[in-house]
C-alpha cells in the first residue's frame, strides 16, 4: 500500500548500501516499487543473492555488488561497475551501519574503529565518489540514514553516536558542496523499528519499552522507507541539509512519562 504513484522514480537509478537486509532491504524494495533500477550493495554474496531474488520475483529491476564500503578502491570498482552495468545512477541510500551494544569499556579500540569506518567513513567513501562520478553532471539525491540519539548522552552507543553524529554533520557539509550542482542531500533517522536486527538486538538488553511514544506504537520497516521515497522526489524539492526523525515523536517527548494503567 502506497500513497505515492507508482511510476514516481521511472528511468531513475538508486544504489542502497546494506541494501540486502533490514531497512535497506524495504528501501530497495520500495524505490523499486515505485520504478528505479535498485542496485543493493553488501559485504555479504549470500545475502545479496538472497535479496536479488526475493526483490525479483515482486518485479523488480535488481542489480548487486559484493563491497565492503570502508574501503575506498571496492567502492571506486562499485561505481565503475555501475556505469558499465548500468550507465547512471541518480538517488544513493547510505544505509550500510554496524552495531553492537556495549558501554564504553566493553568496546575494543578495534571495535570502535569499525563501527565509526562503517557508518561515517562509508558514507563518505560512497557519497564522494558517486557524486563525482554521477551526481554532480546531473544532479540527484542522497539519503544517510542516521540514529535519533546521538544529541544526547547515551549509554551502549558510544561508537555508534560518534559515528551517526558523523553522519549528520557529513549530511550538512555535503548539502552545502552538493546542493549548486542539483544534488539534495538530507538524513533520515530511524526510531525503534520492529522485524529489525537493531530492535532485537537492544530487547536483549535492559530498554524502556519501545512503544512508549507519542504514537504509541513501534514503526515499521516501510515508515522508515516512505520518508526515504518522499525525500527523492520532486515533493520534497526544497528540502536539503535536513536530519529527520521517523520514530513517533519518541525525540521530542521529553520525560516519557505516562500513568499507569487502571
Ligand atoms: N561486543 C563488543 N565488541 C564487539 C561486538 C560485541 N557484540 N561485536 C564485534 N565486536 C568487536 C570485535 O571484537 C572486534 O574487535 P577486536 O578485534 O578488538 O576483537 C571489532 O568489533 C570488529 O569486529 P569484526 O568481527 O572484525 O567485524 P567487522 O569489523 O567486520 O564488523 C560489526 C563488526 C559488529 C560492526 C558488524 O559485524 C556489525 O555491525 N554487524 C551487525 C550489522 C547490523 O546489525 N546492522 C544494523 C545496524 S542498527
Amino acid at each position: 500500500m502506497t500513497v505515492f504513484r507508482d511510476d514516481l522514480l521511472k528511468e531513475r537509478t538508486a544504489l542502497v548500501t546494506g541494501g540486502a537486509t533490514g531497512i535497506g532491504k524495504e528501501i530497495a524494495r520500495t524505490l523499486g516499487r515505485h520504478g528505479a533500477r535498485v542496485c543493493i550493495a553488501s559485504r555479504k554474496q549470500e545475502n545479496l543473492e538472497a535479496a536479488t531474488s526475493e526483490l525479483e520475483g515482486e518485479g523488480i529491476e535488481v542489480s548487486w555488488f559484493a563491497c565492503d564500503i570502508r574501503e575506498g578502491d571496492q567502492v571506486d570498482a562499485m561505481i565503475s561497475g555501475i556505469r558499465d552495468g548500468l550507465g547512471s545512477l541518480d538517488i544513493v541510500i547510505n544505509n550500510a551501519a554496524g552495531n553492537f551494544p556495549a558501554p564504553i569499556t566493553g568496546i575494543s579500540y578495534n571495535g570502535f574503529r569499525s563501527v565509526v569506518d562503517i557508518d561515517l567513513r562509508g558514507t563518505y567513501n560512497v557519497s564522494k565518489a558517486a557524486f563525482e562520478a554521477f551526481l554532480k553532471e546531473r544532479g540527484g539525491h542522497i539519503v544517510n540514514i542516521t540514529a535519533p540519539f546521538q544529541n544526547m548522552g547515551v549509554s551502549l552507543q558510544a561508537h555508534v553516536a560518534a559515528a551517526k553524529a558523523g553522519v549528520d554533520s557529513l549530511t550538512r557539509t555535503c548539502a552545502v558542496e552538493f546542493g549548486p550542482y542539483g544534488v539534495r542531500v538530507n538524513a533520515v533517522a530511524p526510531g525503534a523499528t520492529a522485524d529489525t536486527e537493531g530492535l532485537d538486538r537492544f530487547e536483549k538488553v535492559e530498554t524502556g519499552n519501545p512503544a512508549v511514544c507519542p504514537l504509541g506504537y513501534v514503526g515499521a520497516k516501510q515508515d522508515i522507507a516512505n520518508m526515504v521515497l518522499f525525500l527523492t522526489t520532486d515533493a520534497a524539492s526544497y528540502v536539503t541539509g535536513q536530519v529527520i526523525n521517523v520514530d513517533g515523536g519518541t525525540s521530542i517527548d521529553a520525560f516519557k512519562l505516562s500513568l499507569p494503567k487502571e
